[in-house]
């Protein structure tokens, strides 16, 4: 049981992944642009890369080493994700032990997924201005359809029947509820909708359902409020600012944070927390591994690098956050950007311009 509070060991150890297909192109710019912030703030921070990827796997056999994600949780105080997924792999067996194994045995329960619009222009929806896309996902991340619970019978055969079990737990539902409601507080937000399915899935979503009704009267400040997702999917599209804050389980909040990256700009601008407070948390972008981009310089580092802000906002390095932060912003509202959001730079120039801006920041 890890006891210290990783973030407050010196130096802060943190574990990169650049993983498959453009996770390594967009990891290479990420690690410049937290190099940049790290010297000019002076942060304690050791960057250390480890080859679990598909490549790995392939040529080693091995998807990660024996102890590997307690070893992320002793020695290392945040972990940088790139992606993962490559088509030599088609069971995804490396990115279900990496990606889920670090989510499951690091006890990630909430995965942190702001949405917000930060040039008007790279909405796909008609009038809607930066101050209309600003909301946080709480997907929970330790349960529902991901447990990996299930199994085929009569395999390949025409009578086959496949089980995948969701599981939902008291105690899981409630710290992500809680979590979501505590954040809202904290950051003076006053909405707060819980997305379920539960007119179908009455036991799990059930849950669910009974949880937040009691966890909402802790919070009578806060507007709490219910949508079945597909209702919520649609409203998403129609009127997104009517959104705070988002808590949903695992699977719902994987698709809803695709469409929240949609409004966005797209999956090439959305970042994401993976949080336990006070343990080893690990940042990644929304997105894939795109295999058929990789090294063409064509994908967009930004979502990688506002991991990264996340990141060094959790490690307790606020100030250098707000920087990387306000200097993708500044990227896209100059047009400074890779093609798919219509700009002409490739995603090293992207990342050299950001770490550029931040190596230039005033320290205070
Ligand atoms: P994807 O996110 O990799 O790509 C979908 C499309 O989004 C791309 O074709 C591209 O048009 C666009 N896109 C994504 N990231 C971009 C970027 N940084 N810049 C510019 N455009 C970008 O999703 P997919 O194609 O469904 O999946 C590819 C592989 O990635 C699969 O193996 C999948 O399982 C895996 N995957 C991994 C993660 C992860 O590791 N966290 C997340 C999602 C998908
Ligand atoms: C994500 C991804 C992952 C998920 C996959 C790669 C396991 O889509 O982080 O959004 O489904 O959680
Ligand atoms: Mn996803």
């Amino acid at each position: 049981m890890n006891t210290i509070d990783p973030r407050h060991r010196r130096p802060q150890r943190i574990a990169v992944l650049a993983g498959d297909g453009i996770g390594r192109d967009v990891t290479a710019e990420a690690v410049k642009v937290l190099a940049a912030a790290g010297e000019r703030w002076a942060l304690p921070l050791e960057l250390v890369a480890l080859p679990w990827s598909a490549e790995h796997y392939l040529a080693t056999g091995e998807t990660l080493p024996p102890g590997g994600i307690a070893t992320l949780r002793d020695e290392y105080a945040a972990v940088l994700v790139g992606a993962f997924g490559d088509p030599r792999v088609p069971d995804m067996r490396h990115a279900a032990e990496i990606l889920l194994g670090a989510r499951f045995g690091l006890d990630l329960y909430i995965n942190f997924r702001p949405c917000r619009l930060y040039d008007a222009r790279l909405c796909p929806l008609k009038g809607k201005r930066e101050r209309d896309v600003d909301f946080v996902i709480f997907r929970e991340n330790t349960e529902g359809a991901y447990v990996g619970l299930g199994g085929n019978f009569k395999k390949g055969m025409p009578d086959e029947v496949a089980v995948q079990e969701e599981v939902h737990t008291r105690k899981g539902v409630e710290r992500i509820v809680r979590a979501a409601f505590d954040w809202a507080r904290a950051h003076g937000r006053r909405r707060l909708c819980m997305a379920d399915k539960s007119n179908v899935m009455r036991f799990g979503h059930g849950l669910w359902q009974r949880v937040f009704a009691a966890v909402r009267e802790e919070y009578p400040e806060i507007e709490a409020s219910h949508m079945f997702v597909d209702a919520l999917a649609m409203q998403l599209v129609r009127a997104p600012e009517r959104f705070d804050v988002i808590v949903t389980d695992n699977m719902f909040g994987d698709i809803l944070s695709d469409i929240g990256a949609a409004l966005q700009g797209g999956l090439g601008v959305a970042a994401s927390a993976n949080l336990h407070p006070g343990r080893t948390s690990l940042f990644e972008p929304v997105h894939g591994s795109a295999p058929k981009y990789a090294g063409t310089g064509l994908a967009n580092p930004v979502a990688a690098i506002l991991s990264v802000a996340l990141m060094l906002e959790t490690l307790g390095h606020e100030t250098a956050a707000r920087v990387v932060e306000g200097a993708v912003v500044q990227s896209l509202r100059k047009g400074r950007t890779t093609p798919d959001l219509g700009g002409t730079l490739t995603t090293s120039e992207v990342g050299d311009w950001l770490a550029r801006r931040v190596a230039a920041a005033p320290v205070s």
